[in-house]
């Protein structure tokens, strides 16, 4: 049993690809309501539900970065997976800048129901970042296959299990 699998997950189930799904899902609902409210589709409910789900998604972005920066951390320097898994960074920090900044402003907009336009457009450019970040994490996962087992033959019981008990055995794929 290693201390790291605390900060990294076990193998097999790395602790980031959870959070990153939490966060995803919940800056998507926010830009949906986002675009409800501009739309005319849904009033004032729709400004409340996008503010609030952008500050649920600012406060799990401290779990999910800090989970992804410590498999960043274990990456080689300077070859094309760390370049990649850096544009990825990078791309998401920026996404969240640009939802801390809509949340920021858009504080107003938000009492009065209202989604106005410039935390409109942040949220919009945030999406897009946010998009194009996951597409580089899936890269890094899918393409170089960081943190995949791929053990195509493992019975289904044994694959499913906690992978401690054969933590040397996996050690160079993990
Ligand atoms: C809002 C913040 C972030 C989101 C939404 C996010 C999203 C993702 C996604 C979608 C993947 C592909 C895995 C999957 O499909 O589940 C991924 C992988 C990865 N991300 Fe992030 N990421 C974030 C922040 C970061 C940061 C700040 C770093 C580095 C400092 C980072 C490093 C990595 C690494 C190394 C992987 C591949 C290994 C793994 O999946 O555990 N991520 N991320």
């Amino acid at each position: 049993m290693k201390l790291s699998y605390l900060w990294r997950g076990l193998p097999g189930h790395p602790l980031h690809p959870p959070f990153t799904d939490a966060v995803i899902g919940t800056y998507t609902v926010a830009t949906v309501l986002a675009l409800l409210d501009v739309l005319s589709i849904v009033d004032q409910n729709a400004a409340k539900g996008w503010w609030l789900a952008l500050l649920v998604g600012l406060v799990v972005t401290v779990p999910t970065a800090l989970t992804g920066f410590v498999e960043w951390l274990v990456i080689t320097w300077g070859t094309p997976l760390w370049r990649t898994a850096t544009a990825h960074m990078v791309s998401m920090l920026s996404a969240t800048t640009f939802f801390l900044l809509a949340a920021l402003l858009g504080h107003d907009g938000h009492v009065d129901g209202d989604v106005t336009a410039g935390p409109f457009v942040l949220t919009l450019i945030g999406f897009g970042l946010l998009t194009l970040g996951g597409w580089l994490g899936g890269t890094v996962v899918f393409v170089y296959g960081m943190r995949v087992l791929n053990l195509r033959n493992e019975p289904a019981m044994r694959a499913s299990m906690p992978a401690p008990a054969r933590e040397k055995e996996l050690a160079d794929k993990g």
